[in-house]
């Protein structure tokens, strides 16, 4: 093992977010920089909303590498960057900066980590299949957005809060096929689908017996996702595997979307595996 120490020359990176202590980035990025040998390390900043302008800035003062945003700074950070790419501006959120010599560009990860992980952990291709997509907050955002680029055929987006489901619909219809709906709704699109993916809340520690919709209908033929990943087997996928249909757990979109920021800020490809390991550990 590497021994890891900083000196002078230590390439620093971080995340900003509210509430922060509960993050698993700093373990994640840190074992992947060491098992590589960089000199570089990864510390968590609790920013308060009022404070994110000034912590941006010293992301250039400190010529800070790159930096990670969390909730509830995804939004609001795009105003106090230099540049933003195509993924991150259709999906109106960014939760990666690379600063380029003082220059911060802003990038968003978690859509395309979800559909690497998908790729990896699932064998699931995206292309071609339909996909019913559960919450239409930030992360489904980007979820819906990376699916549709890959190449799904259809993108339904069912939510409580319908006009939401509608809104992303209507976002997600320039690159495939989209329609928004009430939960009640879905029986009209179940016939069809390949995928599903929940991404609410619904299910997360501590309230791990709730479950989102009626689970009664799923089958050997559907892959079941989940973006929540504590606990690593929520009752949605426990449901899902009694019916004989393939899961997959939402550590994987955490891990990827880490990835593909690591690989922005280092240029090396990620070792996903032992980022893996680190966050397991720290459970
Ligand atoms: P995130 O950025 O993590 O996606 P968000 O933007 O606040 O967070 O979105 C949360 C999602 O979880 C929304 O789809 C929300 O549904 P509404 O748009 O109707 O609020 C969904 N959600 C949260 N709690 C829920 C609950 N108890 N029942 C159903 N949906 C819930």
């Amino acid at each position: 093992m590497v021994q890891w120490q900083m000196d002078t020359g230590t390439v620093m990176h971080g995340v900003f977010g509210d509430p922060i202590k509960h993050s698993k980035s700093p373990i994640m990025h840190n074992r992947a920089f060491r098992v590589l040998g960089l000199n570089a390390a990864y510390a968590a900043f609790h920013i308060l909303p009022g404070q994110l302008k000034d912590a941006v800035a010293g992301i250039r003062a400190m010529q800070f590498r790159g930096v990670n945003v969390t909730i509830p700074h995804k939004l609001e950070v795009m105003d106090y960057l230099d540049e933003i790419d195509e993924g991150a501006k259709a999906i109106g959120a960014v939760n990666t900066i690379v600063n380029e010599d003082g220059r911060l560009i802003g990038h968003n990860t978690d859509g395309i980590g979800y559909v690497r992980s998908l790729k990896e952990e699932a064998g699931f291709g995206v292309a071609g299949k339909k996909v019913l997509i559960l919450g239409a907050g930030g992360a489904a955002r980007g979820v819906s957005y990376a699916l549709a680029k890959e190449g799904a055929a259809a993108v339904y987006i069912a939510n409580r809060t319908v006009s939401k489901a509608l809104e992303l619909a209507e976002a997600v219809r320039p690159f495939t096929k989209s329609d928004g709906m009430g939960y009640e709704s879905i029986q009209d699109v179940r016939d069809e689908v390949d995928l599903i993916v929940h991404n609410t809340s619904v299910g997360m520690h501590p309230n791990v017996d709730d479950v989102l919709i009626d689970t009664s209908w799923f089958h050997e033929g559907l892959t079941v996702s989940e973006t929540v990943y504590n606990p690593l087997v929520t009752r949605l996928l426990r449901e899902a595997e009694a019916k004989g249909a393939k899961t997959h757990g939402g550590l994987g979109m955490f891990i990827y979307q880490g990835a593909y920021a690591f690989e922005y800020w280092t240029g090396r490809e990620a070792p996903v595996a032992a980022m893996r390991e680190a966050v397991l550990e720290a459970f």
